[in-house]
């Protein structure tokens, strides 16, 4: 199983470590354009595998696409953070381009890999690589609710005062600190819905400091996090690496799904060898309904400054 990781910054270094110390894969590209950044992350990195038990091979490489040649799976997390102060929407005016370029270089020499956008606008970057390289739409993923859903269990687990392996919840909608909805009607402390330990209020401020989750970080780093989107990332594609039919929150693109055409934004799907196997229905209630509308409307808003 080879894995191409592109931009090794702290979301693509934490991502590459992280598939490696689970050692599924065989071999990890991680892959930048700063001459040499990516062959140092990957040699520290492998300074590592003695310690943490891996025998995945990190190689780094410096803009030469060839040496990706054959990837079953593709990460892309290159492009700009974003500073304090700034929504990951701002980001687009260079990151466009830049991810544009990257999928087809990717594609150009693994073209039967699996795309993982990272890069944001999330969502929006998703739609442009649907719609700049005609993958099908099983093996366009973009990465946002698995990380922001982590972010929900760890508010969900503090409020609760419980283990976060009591915990179960998940965000779906755009990947955005004013977009994303996290489904409180739906989380549970071991298999309990949690509307039965938490008042109406303490959910809404778990919810409201789940979406501000990303922007609560880049406040106090000053620059986006990246240990939680490493691991979010790892996750996707060990699921995908592992054929393990794991549900996730993914942005993908909807024909129809939840009322929705058109766009690349957050659903439950299924992850497995074919990358998403499916896309979950699930039961919103009325209030969930008419978040994930308005959230549509903001990605679309955002869809709307491409060039495609
Ligand atoms: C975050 O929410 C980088 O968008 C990512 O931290």
């Amino acid at each position: 199983m080879k894995i191409t990781v592109v931009g090794a910054g702290a979301v693509g270094a934490s991502c590459a470590e992280y598939i490696a110390i689970k050692n599924f894969a065989s071999e990890v590209v991680l892959l930048d354009i700063k001459e040499g950044y990516a062959e140092g992350k990957a040699m520290d990195l492998m300074q590592c595998a003695s310690l943490n038990g891996f025998d995945t091979k990190i190689k780094g490489i410096t803009n030469d696409y060839s040496k990706t040649a054959g990837s079953d799976i593709a990460v892309i997390t290159s492009g700009i953070p974003r500073k304090p102060g700034m929504t990951r929407e701002e980001l687009i005016g260079i990151n466009a381009g830049i991810v544009k370029m990257v999928s087809s270089s990717l594609i150009e020499h693994s073209p039967n890999v699996i795309m993982i956008v990272v890069s944001n606008p999330m969502d929006t970057m998703a739609y442009l690589v649907h719609k700049s390289t005609k993958l099908p739409k099983n093996r366009i993923i973009g990465m946002g609710g698995a990380l922001d859903s982590a972010r929900f269990k760890y508010r969900l687990a503090e409020a609760l005062d419980a283990p976060i392996s009591d915990v179960d919840g998940m965000v779906i909608g755009g990947h955005s600190d004013t977009g994303m909805v996290p489904l409180t009607s739906h989380a549970t402390r071991n298999s309990i819905k949690v509307s039965e330990f938490l008042s109406k209020d303490r959910l809404h401020q778990v919810a409201e400091d789940t979406k501000v989750g990303g922007a609560t970080l880049t406040s106090l780093l000053g620059t986006s996090a990246w240990y939680a989107p490493g691991a979010a990332v790892s996750a996707l594609v060990q699921a995908i690496a592992c054929d393990q039919k794991k549900m996730f929150p993914c942005s993908v693109l909807l024909e129809g799904e939840y009322g929705l055409n058109d766009i690349c934004i957050g659903v439950p799907v299924v992850l497995g060898k074919n990358g998403i196997e499916k896309i979950v229905n699930v039961s919103l209630s009325d209030a969930e309904k008419a978040k994930m509308k308005e959230s549509a409307e903001g990605v679309r808003k955002t869809n709307a400054l491409l060039d495609v």
